[in-house]
């Protein structure tokens, strides 16, 4: 975990999300759109967790949506670091909870952040995350 902690580190967030989406949309065949990626570096454990939710709600994409095209956006900003995951894919009915969505909520609320699932029946689902800039300078001075 270390080791890997270390390559992220130095690979930078952005760089391991890149790499993994090529591979994911090689392996699915499903189109991925990135709008945004970070230049900043953003701290490892801070990566680890955002890295880790953005797989989650890929999986998901190519399990359930049914959609041919994921869009991504990821950028840090003044206020925090925001993260969005959507698909246009067959959604399902708010409310609906399992493994995946409870991990993903407990990866961003583990660093001080919050994740909101917003699912359309029959339109798509959107995955939002957020991180303020406080949690990201502590991560940082860790
Ligand atoms: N992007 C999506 N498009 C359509 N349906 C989705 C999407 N994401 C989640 N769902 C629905 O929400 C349910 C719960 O998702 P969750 O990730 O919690 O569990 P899972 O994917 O079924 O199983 P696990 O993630 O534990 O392997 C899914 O079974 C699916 O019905
Ligand atoms: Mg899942």
């Amino acid at each position: 975990m270390a080791e890997q902690r270390r390559m992220r580190e130095n690979e930078g967030l952005s760089q391991l999300l890149r790499d993994h989406l090529t591979e994911w949309s090689e392996r699915t065949g499903i189109t991925v759109e990135v709008w945004a990626l970070p230049e900043q570096k953003v701290p490892p454990k801070v990566a680890d967790n955002v890295y880790a939710t953005v797989r989650e709600a890929l999986d998901n994409v190519a399990r359930h949506s049914g959609a041919r095209v994921v869009s991504i956006a990821l950028t840090v900003g003044r206020t925090g670091l925001r993260l969005t995951v959507s698909d246009g894919g067959r959604g399902f009915e708010p409310g609906t909870t399992g493994r995946g969505i409870v991990a993903m909520h407990a990866y961003l609320a583990e660093i001080g952040g919050r994740l909101a699932v917003n699912p359309v029946p029959g339109a798509g689902t959107t995955v939002s995350g957020f991180v303020p800039a406080e949690m990201l300078t502590r991560y940082a001075e860790a």
